[in-house]
């Protein structure tokens, strides 16, 4: 039996991995704002905001209390927002960084003890280089932050797996908070968690454009 670790479980795309993975036999570790949302998938649930390093460590000690080591580690978690730089202040340049980036390292540093010999690291990015657009500055800049933190640390950890994961389009509660509709191509989220799990049995590294 396989084992995952997902951190922003509670999200669109998060909930759809746990789905997935606990539907396909895997045990799963969830980490979120709201564990007990999570309660129906899985009794591995663990709380934890990722601006909060203490938080994270403690979930990530909880985990391995519970779980064996950890096969796919995938980190899920991010926020988005759409404002000029003259309007943006420091505290929400500070939240976009922090989900997206920030987070992202605290997450992999507390959570390497727990990683299978041969464990794959998948983050959820985007398509960093489309995303340079005016409101967009503090995403774009931390989703290119993501790509160059994932492509040095895979360098570092050469036993590991990692893979920047890039979606298009995907439906859910994120785009609530930009001005642009949801594109009607949209992927739904069990779709990409498919491919998000197809990749881990492929073996794929680098960034994945889905
Ligand atoms: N949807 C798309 O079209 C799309 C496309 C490309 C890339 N992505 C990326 O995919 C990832 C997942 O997004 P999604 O579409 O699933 O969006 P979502 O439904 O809004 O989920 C994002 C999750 O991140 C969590 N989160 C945000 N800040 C956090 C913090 N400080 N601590 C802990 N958790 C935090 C949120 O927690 P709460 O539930 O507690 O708020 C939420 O569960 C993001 O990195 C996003 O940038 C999405």
């Amino acid at each position: 039996m396989s084992t995952s670790l997902i951190f922003g479980a509670n999200g669109g795309i998060g909930r759809a991995l746990v789905q997935k993975l606990t539907g396909d036999g895997w045990t799963v570790g969830a980490v979120s704002r709201h564990p007990q949302d999570l309660a129906d998938l899985t009794e591995f649930h663990y709380e934890a905001d990722v601006a909060d390093a203490f938080a994270v460590q403690q979930a990530v000690y909880a985990a391995a209390q519970e779980l064996p080591p950890v096969d796919l580690w995938i980190y899920a978690a991010g926020d988005i927002l759409s404002s000029p730089v003259a309007e943006m202040t420091p505290d929400a340049w500070q939240r976009i960084l922090t989900a997206n980036l920030s987070g992202a390292y605290l997450a992999t540093h507390h959570s390497l003890p727990l990683l299978a010999e041969r464990a794959h690291l998948m983050y959820i990015g985007a398509y960093s280089e489309k995303l340079r657009l005016p409101g967009l500055t503090a995403y774009a800049a931390a989703k290119a932050g993501l790509e160059a933190f994932a492509a040095a640390f895979a360098k570092e950890q050469r036993k590991l797996r990692v893979t920047v994961v890039r979606p298009g389009a995907v439906d859910t509660p994120l785009w609530s908070k930009m001005p642009a509709r949801l594109p009607k191509n949209a992927m739904t989220p069990d779709a990409l968690a498919e491919h998000i799990v197809a990749a881990y049995h492929a073996g794929t590294t680098g960034t994945l454009d889905v």
